[in-house]
């Protein structure tokens, strides 16, 4: 007796996907319709557990959860783990927190896939720069209080503190810090330096998440205020008169009862 045998091997793809802050309602469905057709998935510790349940049972799902201080594989292993896996597997769908291409090293691990001749899609996804102010009512832009907003990373991959802060604390813009907990009392120094000491300050850490929580107060008191409420990693640091639109929209809802939700 003949058999037809024929091999059957998938072609290599990665898909990068952002997973949106936190929220698992705020992943986008293009996000989850791509997850459902991987065939192994590669995720960052910020990508909320609840938001893995989204990945069908019997996917293989590794976490290469990079988190402040802690890297359980290198950004070279990382990059190296999806050329293989591809080449292995076929579909391999890359989750990474917020949007995979503010301070995700997507644009790394797109290059990498490329040079390997890997098709790539990119899935966008909320980012916590916008999406942290936003759970606490603040907006990144208002008319008559902010023209524009720049999204900063507190610490370069040299560890130091970003010279774009110095830059960003000169203008009148909102500025949005991402992972600048462990430099929050330079980064306060630095707008102290440009004259804006009582400009209001919030953070909020683990935003939109049921644990999150924020403080807010200004550039001269933040440090001390997020010392005395414990607030830590990871957080999103927000600079601007736009976060004085949080305390009015909590005054308003506490006048007339109004509910406002951020959805
Ligand atoms: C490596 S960056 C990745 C940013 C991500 N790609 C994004 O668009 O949100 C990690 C930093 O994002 C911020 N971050 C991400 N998710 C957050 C959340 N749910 N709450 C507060 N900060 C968050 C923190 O500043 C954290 O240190």
């Amino acid at each position: 007796m003949t058999r037809n045998v024929f091999s059957y091997h998938k072609a290599p793809r990665l898909s990068l996907v952002g997973a949106g802050p936190g929220d698992p309602e705020l992943i986008t469905m293009k996000a989850i319709r791509t997850l459902q057709t991987a065939d192994i998935v590669l995720y960052d510790s910020l990508v909320g557990k609840e938001i893995l349940n989204y990945i069908p049972i019997g996917t293989p799902a590794l976490s290469v959860g990079k988190r402040a201080g802690l890297h359980s594989y290198s950004q070279e292993e990382i990059n190296d783990l999806i050329v293989e896996l591809a080449l292995l597997y076929g579909h391999v769908v890359r989750l990474k927190g917020g949007d995979p291409y503010v301070f995700g090293r997507g644009g790394e691990e797109v290059e990498v896939a490329i040079r390997n001749g890997i098709e790539v899609a990119v899935i966008p996804g909320i980012t916590s720069a916008i999406a942290a102010p936003a759970s606490i009512n603040i907006p990144v832009t208002c008319r008559g209080l902010s023209e524009s907003f720049w999204i900063v990373t507190g610490t370069t991959m040299a560890g130091a503190i970003s010279d774009d802060i110095a830059l960003a604390a000169q203008s009148s813009a909102t500025v949005v810090i991402l992972m600048g907990m462990s430099k929050l009392e330079e980064i306060m120094e630095t707008f102290r330096f440009q004259g804006k000491a009582q400009t209001p300050v919030a953070i909020i850490q683990n935003a939109t998440l049921d644990n999150e929580r924020y403080v807010v107060g200004t550039v001269d008191n933040i440090v001390r205020v997020a010392r005395a409420w414990d607030i830590g990693s990871p957080a999103v640091i927000v600079v601007g008169e736009v976060v004085r639109c949080s305390e009015l929209v909590q005054n308003i809802q506490a006048r007339t009862n109004i509910n406002f939700q951020y959805q």
